[in-house]
């Protein structure tokens, strides 16, 4: 069997990468020029300050409107990371994780290692995301966690405020903390913050993944009130700091998003139009979620008897168009769909949807 990632990074600049909610479009010059000073000026020779590089932590409190005295960052190297010690460091054997299915899973592994109970409530059906009466149904003296993300990978819905507000007070009512999961805020017109209602009990995964268009950099950020960062911090991996190229990319990805982000925004509106258009000639296929409060969605073929698993093989191996089966992202359902992410150039999109209609014909 052909490992799809291999098969993809061999031939990097030939696919087009609709498989991983990467941001493929071009990156500001202002951006390029600091990675280029950054490695002209030799300073990748020392680790870098462990705190991170000057203003960087303070950068993303006011990206997010936290207050500087009571909340810390502590820079990784990818959310990801930052929710492996948030994991590692506040659960305990037989707590309670409550999370979704679909969900980005690499999360529950997670959590699991900590050998915690995982709930995956199934949001396979409206509202496509988790409701409050949902999650009381599996409350219990054990319930540690709630993993919020939002928006969601990967059905791309979001929450309202209202949504996050109630979802705070059973976090206060509960005792519970709320992992709030922002990895996608920024392709959301209305992002909703739980610290607003719950500031002792949020603690924040954030990336310059997706937005900004770093994954390849790795970097991203655990924010946390102080007190429950003082729990965390021990669990550090990267005491002696994160890739300096990525924190420098970083901090002017921030100090310049409001320039270029809304170009990034026009570009994934339109491109996700045009892909709703070509599923709308796929018989049996259908968008459980327009539009996408993020930068992916999901095309359900479940009517058509398709397993989506061939699909993301013929895509890539015949075309070179990357596309998610629904399996990395689901337990319970994804037989039933696959994820196709649009923050990348809309020739690669227009060339999908010259694809998908006629593929799913041939398969069918
Ligand atoms: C919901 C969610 N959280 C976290 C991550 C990890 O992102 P990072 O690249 O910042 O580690 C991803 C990546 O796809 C994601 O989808």
């Amino acid at each position: 069997m052909v490992d799809h990632f291999a098969y993809a990074h061999q031939r990097r600049d030939e696919i087009v990468w609709m498989s991983q909610n990467t941001n493929c479009l071009p990156t500001d010059k202002r951006i390029l020029d600091e990675l280029h000073r950054t490695v002209d000026s030799g300073e990748f020779a020392l680790y870098p300050y462990s705190n991170g590089v000057f203003g960087l932590n303070e950068a993303i409190l006011k990206d997010l409107g936290l207050d500087q005295e009571e909340w810390e960052v502590l820079v990784t190297p990818g959310g990801i990371e930052a929710l492996y010690i948030l994991t590692r460091a506040l659960l305990e054997p037989g707590d309670g994780f409550i999370a979704s299915d679909p969900s980005f899973l690499p999360i529950h592994r997670q959590a699991l290692l900590s050998n915690a109970e995982v709930f995956e409530l199934p949001i396979y059906k409206e509202p496509w995301k988790l409701t409050l009466d949902q999650v009381k149904t599996v409350l219990n003296q054990r319930s540690k966690m709630l993993l919020l993300i939002d928006p969601l990978n990967p059905l791309g819905t979001s929450y309202t405020r209202n949504e996050v507000k109630e979802f705070s007070e059973l976090a206060i009512e509960n005792e519970l903390l709320l992992v709030h999961d922002i990895t996608y805020r920024d392709f959301t017109d209305k992002p909703n913050m739980a610290s607003e209602f719950a500031p002792d009990r949020t603690i924040y995964a954030y990336s310059f993944s997706k937005s900004c268009g770093f994954a390849g950099l790795r970097i991203g950020a655990l924010v946390a009130p102080k007190a429950l960062m003082e729990k965390m911090r021990p669990f550090n991996t990267n005491v002696l700091s994160v890739n300096i190229l990525a924190q420098r990319a970083a901090l002017v990805a921030l100090e310049t998003k409001d320039d270029w982000f809304p170009g990034v925004l026009e570009i994934c509106k339109k491109n996700q139009a045009l892909i709703r258009d070509a599923v709308e000639q796929a018989d049996g296929c259908f968008l459980p979620v327009y539009p996408s409060h993020t930068n992916m969605f999901i095309i359900d073929i479940s009517n058509t008897g398709i397993d989506p698993a061939v699909v993301e093989e013929r895509m890539l191996l015949d075309h070179g168009v990357f596309v998610r089966g629904g399996g990395y992202v689901s337990g319970g359902f994804g037989k039933n769909f696959i994820r196709v992410s649009f923050s990348i150039p809309t020739a690669g999109v227009e060339k999908f949807c010259h694809l998908f209609p006629k593929i799913m014909d041939e398969l069918r």
